[in-house]
């Protein structure tokens, strides 16, 4: 058996997610300030030789069982797709493919969907938290609405399948718009997730009092929908909760009912059953999103390392992340490193 990837609290992490840059094309106001951030000089980054060698340590000698690429905007990555055939290749230490996905903002995704379904990508989720273009601009700073649309529906006629849509929203802005947002994934076949806003944006600018927490989406989403609420035993480390939906008509969009869900890191944490490990796309590995500490996978790499002190050190790195995020000690401060350069 492979010596998996445990910590002191007796998790074990089988979910890789790798940045492939910290380069996007949108400015989403929760996430970056207007001018965007400065992104790491090119020499930091990964090449997409390093990126594979990484994952395959990940997967061949520490347990990895599951691999999904963020970003930044991961299809800003030019060699993604040998990427995604590199690692959908991998086989786990339990004798099954890697399941390969990733998270998008799917801008251009019209154009790449099928590409990607080829090379052994299994799924994509994509973020979308407007259901109108005004919106949309108003919260990526770009106008972009119909780009993103058109590639989600290339990436369910491509067999990307299920595609779960992620929506965070913004008090003000978009929250007047959650049962719609959910009415037109349905329609669409897609699982929508709401996200509470965390602490990973622009410095300064979250709170908690102004996040739209999970309590007050399922009270907007229980007056317009009927929602039976799925075992909590069928979650197992998934950070989503999920409710079946019954088919019906709301505002005007008939819809076939299915499913929705909420992720909320931080009014109800599920640090517990945590089982993901991250590399930034500068070869750091991070225990948690909210790391205060990072370990430098890259300058082992570039300085000779074999892949058995790669993988000592991705378990070292592992071993010590903390039991939680701790956003409600009052010591909390947010990470340097922003969800832009973490992958979500
Ligand atoms: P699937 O449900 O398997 O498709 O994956 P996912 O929901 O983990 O993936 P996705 O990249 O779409 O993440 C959706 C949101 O969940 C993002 O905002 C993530 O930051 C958040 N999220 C994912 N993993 C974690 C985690 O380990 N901790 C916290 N707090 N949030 C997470
Ligand atoms: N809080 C919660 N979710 C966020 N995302 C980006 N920034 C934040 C934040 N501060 C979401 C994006 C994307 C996913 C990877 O993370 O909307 O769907
Ligand atoms: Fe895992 Fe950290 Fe997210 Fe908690 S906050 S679920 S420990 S990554």
């Amino acid at each position: 058996r492979v010596p998996e990837l445990i910590d002191r609290f007796g998790r074990v992490a089988r979910d890789l997610r790798v940045s492939l840059t910290d380069k996007c094309n949108l400015r989403c106001t929760y996430c970056m300030p207007p001018e965007g951030v400065q992104p790491a000089p090119g020499e930091r980054i990964l090449t997409d030789a390093e990126v594979v060698r990484l994952v395959r340590i990940a997967v061949e000698r520490l347990g990895v069982r599951e691999v999904r690429f963020t970003g930044g905007e991961p299809l800003l990555r030019k060699g993604l797709e040998e990427i995604v055939a590199a690692t959908s290749s991998l086989c786990t230490d339990v004798g099954t493919p890697v399941e390969t996905s990733l998270t998008t903002n799917a801008l251009g995704l019209r154009h790449r969907a099928r590409g990607l379904k080829e090379a052994g990508l299994t799924r994509v989720n994509v973020s979308m938290d407007s259901a109108d273009r005004e919106t949309y601009a108003a919260l990526t700073r770009r106008d972009r609405f119909d780009d993103a649309v058109a590639g989600a529906r290339a990436a369910a006629e491509a067999g990307l399948l299920p595609v779960k849509v992620n929506a965070v929203l913004v008090r003000g802005v978009n929250d007047a718009q959650a049962v719609r947002l959910v009415a037109e994934a349905l329609a669409s076949g897609y699982e929508l997730r709401f996200i509470e806003q965390m602490p990973l944006g622009p410095s300064g600018q979250w709170t908690r009092s102004g996040m739209v927490a999970a309590e007050e989406i399922l009270s907007r989403l229980e007056g317009a929908f009927e929602l039976v609420a799925r075992p909590g035993t069928e979650r197992g480390s998934s950070p989503a909760e999920l409710w079946d939906v019954a088919p019906g008509k709301v505002d005007g969009v008939e819809h076939p009912g299915g499913t929705v869900g909420v992720i909320a890191s931080i009014t109800r944490p599920f640090c517990g059953d945590c089982d993901r490990t991250r590399l930034t796309a500068d070869g750091q590995v991070r225990s948690c999103l909210f790391a205060r500490e990072e370990t430098d996978l890259r300058s082992l790499l570039r300085a000779g390392a074999d892949d058995d002190t790669i993988a000592d050190a991705w378990r070292a790195a592992m071993w010590g992340k903390q039991p939680g995020h701790g956003v409600d000690d009052p010591s909390f401060l947010q990470p340097s490193r922003t969800m832009s350069a973490i992958g979500g």
